[in-house]
């Protein structure tokens, strides 16, 4: 079944463990982190994942939307990361990232950009325990879902299945309960959900809703 990761983006930052206690029925936490050069916009930085760390034992996705990804891995992994989720966009050797994500015993993620193709990912999927497919720009939460990256869940999900592999397709941006059947359809399961649960007034039955249960 899909599984769900809340993002911490759309919470009371005032009442993070609050806010991660009423998200009991999700699988993973959704961490965004972002820089003001890679995105425009600040977010997220360690210190606060090492305290996130404390308050759930939910697995850790930290999205990494920064520059120079690699020389923070080690920093996220010893916070508490426990999928280490980086851009093929941003100014880094992937491989080297990679490597270095899993020296440190941490999952890795590649993720693409709505205009980035699939080609920097499919030499890749073997290492990847997940690829993103942003269909929002990265950057901000609350905006549309651009569905028509689900195309390249498709695409993806058909060579996983080809190369008879485990790697996860998650998708973020704008994922509701109404465009979570496409994506699903598509291949992807994990959907990340910033508004959609955290703006909901029982997000649990929000998790559910997305799950399509
Ligand atoms: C956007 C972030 C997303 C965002 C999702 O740059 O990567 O994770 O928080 O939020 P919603 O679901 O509101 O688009
Ligand atoms: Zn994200």
């Amino acid at each position: 079944m899909v599984k769900i990761s809340p993002s911490l983006l759309a919470s009371d930052f005032a009442n993070l463990q609050k806010e991660i206690e009423s998200i009991s029925a999700a699988d993973y936490l959704h961490v965004d982190v972002m820089d003001g050069l890679f995105v425009p916009n600040i977010s997220i930085g360690i210190p606060v994942v090492q305290s996130i760390r404390r308050c759930t034992k939910l697995p850790l996705d930290v999205h990494l939307m920064i520059t120079h990804p690699q020389d923070y891995i080690e920093a996220f992994a010893k916070a508490g990361a426990d999928i280490i989720v980086f851009h093929a966009e941003s100014d880094c050797d992937i491989d080297e990232c990679i490597a270095k994500i899993k020296a440190c015993g941490k999952k890795p993620g590649l993720v693409i950009n709505p205009a980035t193709p699939i080609d920097p990912v499919l030499p890749r999927l073997k290492d990847l325990y997940l690829v993103l497919v942003m269909t929002v720009e990265p950057g901000f939460g609350g905006q549309k879902c651009k569905e028509e990256c689900f195309e390249k869940v498709r695409a993806l999900r058909e060579r996983i299945t080809q190369e008879g592999l485990k790697t996860h397709i998650e998708v973020d941006g704008g994922i509701t309960g109404q465009n979570a059947p496409l994506a699903i359809e598509a291949g992807a399961d994990i959907l990340v959900a910033g508004s959609s649960v955290f703006n909901a007034a029982d997000r649990n039955a929000a998790i559910s809703e997305l799950k399509g249960c």
